[in-house]
């Protein structure tokens, strides 16, 4: 193993875990009920391969669990990660810019090393679980809103093997992650990438869900003026109330100078759109899956493609103009960025490791109900709201005895 990558890795996991307490109190609230609470169980992961994530997996092999991960994207592994976590004994199937195939197989292998838990981030370990034979896992979690369209999908046709969390739905998760996290991250990877100003520029975002709405957010307070697209009637209007401009792709696009897509959708930015655009128009995805532009359209309408610097590709179409295509079109805060901010992920991990001590501590009493999608319980919910109160150092008022009251007064 190379010693200086090991190095840095302990170092960006050491940073990490400085700014990640909420883990630490999650940590420690399920250590206090009971000290190796996941002793003899193992855990398959396909999460982004990070510092914060590591933060995650060395905390739940505390408490007792062993652990295999993939990676949830083939390109955004970080190299100094994979080093440090296999030298903590964790089993790591990832490498930076990893092929398709090489991805793919990762995680075929880990649905069938008979895993008992599942964590993923994208639903992509969970489908390929529900494909293979093997029938060892007796609960799981996902964290992001597309793994929730899969699982939503096996759900809806009875096809679930064993119940899973939706972390993504808890309040704490999509108001912090999705907005704030990938508002800011989203824009430093677009600023990795193109070091372009982004003041005065036209941006575009199509979505406007929790992580549209964030990096509409940050890309206006960078001085950008900023068009939202929408198909949902009630989020576009809130777009509109929240102060944006908003229109469909199709008129947009010969406005935008960079195109953003957070929809979860496949095609939001495809060949009809790119026909549009300005000579130099830049087009980036902070959507979880690559399907949200077609690339494929893209290469097709191309004479060329040239590569700019890292994770920024120029395509050449006739003459005259140029798209440039950010991380080939996979999600842009994770491939030229390093993701979301450890205080934020914090969160978002705090809720994944109380949702797995919640299905082991209450795995009979799950088992013998309906395998089925769970919401996070409300009293996770509540405690990681008030790890971030603690996190950030927070003093808030408390109702006293007469208001509690006040709402029961009228009923009287
Ligand atoms: N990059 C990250 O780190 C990160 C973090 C969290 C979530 N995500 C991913 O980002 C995507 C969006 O997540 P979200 O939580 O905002 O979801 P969401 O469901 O809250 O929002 C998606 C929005 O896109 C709109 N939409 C759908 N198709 C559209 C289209 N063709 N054109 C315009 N708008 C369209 C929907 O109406 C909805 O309002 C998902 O893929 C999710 O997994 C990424």
């Amino acid at each position: 193993m190379n010693d200086e990558l090991l190095k840095q890795g302990r170092e960006s996991y050491s940073w990490a875990r400085h700014n990640m307490p909420a883990v630490l109190l999650a940590e420690s609230a399920v250590k206090k009920k009971k000290r190796l609470p996941f002793k003899g169980l193992l855990l398959a992961a396909s999460l982004h391969v990070s510092k914060e994530t590591a933060v995650l997996l060395c905390a739940l092999k505390n408490l007792g669990l062993s652990i295999k991960l993939a990676a949830a994207n083939p390109l955004s592994s970080q190299s100094d990660i994979v080093a440090y976590l296999n030298s903590e004994g964790i089993e790591v199937n990832a490498k930076r810019e990893e092929s398709i195939s090489e991805y793919n197989a990762a995680l075929r292998h880990l649905a069938r090393s008979e895993p008992d838990l599942i964590v993923d981030d994208g639903g992509q370990l969970h489908v390929e679980y529900w494909k293979s034979k093997v029938d060892s896992c007796f609960g799981g979690t996902d964290e992001t809103t597309s793994g929730t369209h899969r699982l939503r999908a096996l759900d809806a046709r009875g096809e679930l093997k064993y119940p899973v969390i939706v972390v993504n739905e808890a309040k704490t998760k999509y108001l912090f992650d999705n907005r704030y996290g990938t508002g800011q991250s989203s824009i430093d990877g677009v600023l990795r990438a193109t070091d372009a100003l982004l003041a005065g520029k036209v941006v575009v975002v199509a979505g406007y869900g929790w992580v549209g709405k964030g990096v509409a957010m940050r890309a206006r307070g960078f001085g950008s003026r900023v068009i939202v697209t929408e198909v949902s009637p009630l989020r576009a209007t809130e777009a509109y109330l929240d102060g944006y401009d908003v229109m469909p792709m199709q008129r947009a696009s010969s406005l935008g100078d960079i195109f953003l897509t957070c929809t979860g959708q496949t095609d939001a930015i495809s060949k009809e759109h790119f026909l549009k655009m300005k000579n130099g128009a830049v087009v980036g995805n902070c959507g979880h899956f690559d399907t949200e532009i077609n690339v494929r359209q893209l290469v097709a309408l191309s004479s060329s493609i040239e590569l700019v610097r890292a994770n920024l590709e120029r395509y050449n179409i006739g003459k005259s103009k140029a798209i440039y295509l950010l991380c080939q079109g996979r999600v842009v805060n994770l491939v030229a960025g390093e993701g979301h901010p450890p205080e934020i992920m914090q969160f978002s991990f705090a809720n994944q490791l109380l949702c797995l001590d919640y299905l082991v501590s209450n795995r009979s009493e799950i088992a013998r109900g309906k395998i089925k999608l769970l919401s996070v319980p409300e009293q996770i919910d509540d405690l990681v709201s008030e790890f971030a109160l603690r996190c950030f150092r927070l003093d808030i008022d408390k109702l006293s005895a007469k208001q509690k009251k006040y709402g029961w007064s009228f009923i009287r």
